[in-house]
């Protein structure tokens, strides 16, 4: 089988690409290194001892996605390319319509030209804004509050409107929810570009002393702790996710939502502490005043991914923080 990973050097991307190949299928990555490095061809050879086919350029030039699926036969997609910055999409909203719709329509053209029906999509608990009932279901209200979620949405839209209109159309609709950690050999992490917006690459950033301390978003939440809750997942078991999803659309059309969390939440200080302990290291950090947007809690009900994918995140929050943190040489 031969998976097309759009954005594969990206941290889920370059994860499951070392989960596709230990599962045997053939992999064909595009990138145009908008946030990632080249270095980690190399670094996911390493790890599996295997090859794949790597075309450096952008999901939105039609020319060369044609070449590519010229070049190799394409049995399935996974899409992960996309900017995913919050904060830079309120201020820069036209670069993240234009790059996050647009290839999202050049892909879903030349597949139709091509013939190839099967495509998983990377989407974001973000679609569910605020929500009152927790754990939430797949089939909540959705509501966006910032452009990079809107654009989640509107491409979950814009999938749904294809798959109605080719009924041949195989989709897979994954909810992220807070994607921690990184792979067991070290060598494969998240690696941000610019200055982390996410908890854990900040946290790492203090703990190894490029940041004095850990800003932490407020402490007058209705939660444990007073902090923000959260449903981190290790990126190893969102990349499983991934397979599941492949082996789901070979006997299923249509389109199918599903969140991909473990299904139970922790709070900002609870992080810190397991971080701490872990890796016995010290994470100094000041209470300060709520990040404008932020929501107490969310986490996923995992029932859906469980029942119909047979998807169930098996690593613990120790994992999650020693697999952030660990160097090549553990
Ligand atoms: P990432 O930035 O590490 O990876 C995205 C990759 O896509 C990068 O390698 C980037 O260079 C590439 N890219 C972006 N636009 C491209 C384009 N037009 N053409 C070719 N390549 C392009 O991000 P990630 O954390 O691996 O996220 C992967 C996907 O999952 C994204 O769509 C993101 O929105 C979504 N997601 C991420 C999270 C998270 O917290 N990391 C949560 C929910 C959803
Ligand atoms: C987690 C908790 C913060 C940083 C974002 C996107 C979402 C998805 C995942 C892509 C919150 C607190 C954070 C810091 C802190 N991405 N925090 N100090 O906000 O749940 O989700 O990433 O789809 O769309 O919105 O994740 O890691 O930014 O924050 O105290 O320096 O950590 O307030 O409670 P979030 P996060």
């Amino acid at each position: 089988m031969n998976i097309l990973v759009t954005g594969g050097l990206g941290y889920i991307g370059s994860h499951t690409i070392v989960k596709l190949l230990e599962n045997n299928y053939n992999v064909i990555c595009i990138d145009n290194l908008c946030n990632s490095n080249e270095d980690v061809i190399e670094k996911i050879k390493k790890i599996t001892s295997k090859d794949f086919k790597f075309y450096y350029g952008d999901v939105n030039n039609k020319d060369l996605l044609t070449k590519i699926f010229k070049e190799n036969k394409i049995d399935s997609v996974i899409h992960f390319a996309g900017l995913k910055a919050v904060g830079e999409s309120v201020k820069y909203p036209l670069k993240y319509y234009k790059n996050n719709l647009n290839s999202t329509i050049t892909l879903l053209e030349v597949m139709t030209e091509f013939n190839v029906n099967k495509i998983v999509f990377s989407s974001s608990a973000t679609v569910y804004g605020k929500q009152e009932i927790l754990p939430i279901k797949e089939d909540s209200t959705l509501h966006t509050t910032n452009p990079y979620g809107t654009t989640k949405l509107v491409n979950e839209m814009i999938l749904k409107d294809e798959t109605v209109a080719n009924p041949n159309m195989s989709v897979v609709i994954l909810r992220y929810f807070n994607p921690i950690g990184g792979h067991e050999s070290g060598i494969l992490k998240e690696n941000p570009k610019d200055t982390p917006n996410n908890l854990m690459p900040y946290i790492i950033k203090v703990a190894n002393k490029e940041y004095p301390y850990l800003h932490v978003y407020g402490n007058d939440y209705d939660t444990i702790d007073g902090t923000g809750v959260r449903d981190y997942i290790h990126v190893c078991d969102l990349a499983t996710g991934h397979i599941k999803a492949l082996e789901y659309m070979n006997n299923h059309q249509g389109i199918e939502y599903f969140n991909l969390g473990v299904g139970k939440g922790y709070s900002v200080l609870e992080i810190v502490k397991t971080f701490e302990k872990v890796n016995n290291v010290k994470i100094p950090y000041k209470i300060e005043s709520r990040r404008p947007g932020d929501i107490a809690s969310c986490y996923a009900s995992t029932k859906k991914a469980e029942q119909l994918l047979g998807f169930k995140a098996t690593k613990t929050l120790e994992d999650m923080c020693k697999d952030s943190y660990r160097t090549n040489n553990d």
